[in-house]
């Protein structure tokens, strides 16, 4: 089943909150890197609006499409591209956003992605093994699963899904080469990790590994986050929803090393980086969905929100 066949949109999470944070003007210019379906954007063009502009970032031309058809009555106060949020500055000064009011980081995959076995990121349907956000991209997860030197792919699924039973998975994953589906993958991770996850699926690891693998989501954001900071006018806001831990220290990181003036190593005794701290951190540490959030929407568990404005 393609995105496009499907009816539902993505249900956007921490939605107020995500209003609030990112402190919306009327007439103001906004970014969201990670358009998904188009939930926040929506949100964020209705408080804007009249006057207001928004640019919409999707890898993903399925999502770009159903959110150009959804939102399509917001006429010229919308501009989407497809495009990886690394490419963020340039994007940005084609479409003439710069400066901008508030810059948004919604993490991840959507439910419309998960949900769709053909673009293979669920261990739950069977499909095959791609998990590409943009399906331009060549590199796919069966690459990886299926050429990988074992100690490497060990290291991977350590690496990028936190999992400490990485060697164990990769060794039966060699010995079963070539993998092709998801459920074939999925069947020998539960072979090679068996009883003692607890409740977690053991494949949710190595899927995570795989996809972040798949997508260079952590470069990605990284890159992201440096090029966010040049774009946003004085008061801009930079707000990120995260989904794992991995995630959730590279914006813990930045904005923390971002709202410092010296960023020397610690005990050198004169400051000589020449930082000057150029975001402070709002609010304190991380912001999560409330219950009732979580009851309502159970993917919503794991998001944790982090808020910085541009000094
Ligand atoms: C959690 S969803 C966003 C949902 C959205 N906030 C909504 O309300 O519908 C994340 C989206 O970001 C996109 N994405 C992830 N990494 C990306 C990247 N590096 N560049 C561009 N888009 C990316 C995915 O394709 C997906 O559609």
């Amino acid at each position: 089943m393609s995105l496009l066949t499907t009816t539902k949109y993505h249900n956007p999470v921490l939605l107020e909150e995500v209003k609030q944070a990112l402190n919306l003007q009327l007439g103001g210019r906004y970014v969201d890197c990670t358009l998904g379906t188009g939930g926040h954007s929506m949100s964020i063009l209705e408080e804007i609006s009249p006057g207001g502009q928004l640019l919409g970032i999707d890898a993903d031309s399925e999502a770009i499409a159903i959110t150009r058809e959804r939102l399509d009555k917001y006429g010229q106060s919308l501009a989407l591209a497809n495009d990886n949020f690394k490419n963020l500055k340039k994007i940005c000064v084609q479409h003439n956003f710069n400066p901008v009011n508030g810059i948004l980081f919604d993490l991840g995959l959507s439910s419309l992605q998960l949900g769709d076995a053909s673009r293979g990121f669920s261990f739950q349907t069977d499909g095959p093994l791609d998990m590409r956000f943009s399906l331009l991209q060549k590199l796919t997860a069966a690459d990886i699963v299926n050429t990988t030197p074992q100690a490497k792919l060990a290291q991977l699924i350590e690496d990028y899904g936190e999992d400490y039973r990485g060697r164990q998975i990769a060794k039966r994953i060699v010995e079963e080469r070539p993998i092709t589906s998801t459920l074939q993958l999925a069947h020998l991770i539960r072979q090679s990790a068996s009883k003692s996850h607890g409740k977690i699926n053991p494949a949710t690891k190595t899927f995570q590994a795989l996809r972040i693998a798949v997508n260079r989501e952590l470069g990605n954001l990284k890159t992201a986050l440096e090029q966010s900071i040049d774009l946003l006018g004085f008061n801009g806001r930079l707000v990120v929803i995260s989904y794992h831990s991995l995630e959730d220290r590279i914006v813990k990181d930045f904005m923390r090393r971002e709202a410092k003036d010296c960023i020397c190593p610690p005990l050198t005794p004169t400051c000589v980086c020449g930082h000057t701290a150029t975001l402070k951190i709002i609010g304190k540490g991380i912001i999560t969905p409330p219950a009732s959030e979580i009851k309502a929407n159970p993917r919503s568990r794991s998001a944790k929100m982090r808020i910085a404005e541009r000094i």
